[in-house]
């Protein structure tokens, strides 16, 4: 199979590759255990959510995928068994940490995860700084008749500094900004993968916590979106995902949002003091209503 065969198909990861798409944005194709640590300011990702780890009859099904239940990506079957999946998350926030000192991670209580986050969280209790509820607004119905409806994510804040304080030590740059974040989900930018964040949720985070021209790494890049949140604010970005499908569809993704005009940072005029949530409002442009 050739190389765009592959991509075609939409299954596959393929050799490494790494494309500079400008002096500011670089993304990676390959498995990002095997590319971290990499230099930065601020990690902003949503890694898998395992969606399609299933149990039957109280026992996780691991390795397969329940037709009944539709998938949300095209290209990655979603479906760790749960040490894996725990494995991974654990994996790739202590390499992130190496080399960064604040990272947040979204995250989504899902059968399919919830154990393994949960250990996560005590297993990384001394570097967890604080909780970000990301509102969306409109719950998911739940699949099954006693299940809550599930309206919100977590983004949680690492800081491998700092964490037993809850100020933010040279991050935070003015104002002030609450840990409760209403943001109305977004359709995704393609069908083959159905969990995207919007861009709003890296931005509002990249505003508030990173400087003009600092760097963000998003290690589960997917679809890019964490690089246009980037652009918009002028910032740096490293993204890197292992599916050469939605690699792809990131990088046309990115080198449109720089064709349109929004130059890096260093190359605009400096910007006037604006208010945190005009700002995002204007440089985001469409968060839904309450952006
Ligand atoms: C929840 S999605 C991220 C979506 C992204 N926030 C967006 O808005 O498009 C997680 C992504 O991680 C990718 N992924 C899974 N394991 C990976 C690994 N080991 N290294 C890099 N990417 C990986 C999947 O292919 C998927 O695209």
């Amino acid at each position: 199979m050739t190389e765009q065969e592959t991509i075609a198909a939409g299954k596959g990861t393929l050799d490494p590759l790494v494309v500079r798409l400008s002096d500011s944005v670089t993304i990676m194709r390959g498995d990002c255990r095997e590319v971290l640590p990499v230099e930065c300011d601020v990690v902003f990702t949503s890694p898998p959510y395992n969606m399609n780890l299933r149990i039957r009859g109280g026992k996780y099904c691991s390795r397969q995928i329940v037709d009944e239940f539709s998938t949300k990506y095209q290209g990655y079957a979603d479906n760790l068994p749960l040490e894996e999946y725990e494995r991974l998350n654990d994996e790739v926030l202590n390499l992130c940490l190496r080399e960064c000192p604040l990272v947040f991670w979204n995250v989504q209580f899902l059968t399919g995860n919830k154990r393994a986050l949960f250990r996560l969280v005590g297993k990384y209790a001394d570097t967890l700084k604080d909780v970000i509820v990301w509102d969306k607004l409109v719950a998911q119905p739940a699949m099954a008749e006693g299940v809550m409806n599930s309206r919100w994510e977590a983004v949680l804040v690492f800081d491998r500094d700092n964490a037993i304080s809850r100020q933010f030590d040279g991050h935070f740059k003015r104002g002030t900004v609450d840990n409760l974040w209403q943001i109305q989900r977004e359709r995704s930018v393609d069908d083959s993968h159905g969990a995207t964040f919007p861009v709003t949720l890296p931005a509002r985070a990249i505003d508030a916590f990173t400087a003009d021209g600092q760097t963000v790494c998003d290690p589960f890049m997917g679809t890019g979106t964490t690089g246009i949140a980037c652009i918009r604010t002028g910032r740096k970005f490293i993204g890197i995902e292992k599916d050469a499908r939605y690699f792809e569809i990131a990088r046309a993704r990115l080198e449109n949002e720089l064709r349109q005009g929004l130059l890096p940072l260093t190359h605009n005029p400096p910007r006037q003091p604006e208010p945190v949530g005009d700002r995002l409002n204007a440089v985001v442009g469409h968060g839904g209503k309450n952006a």
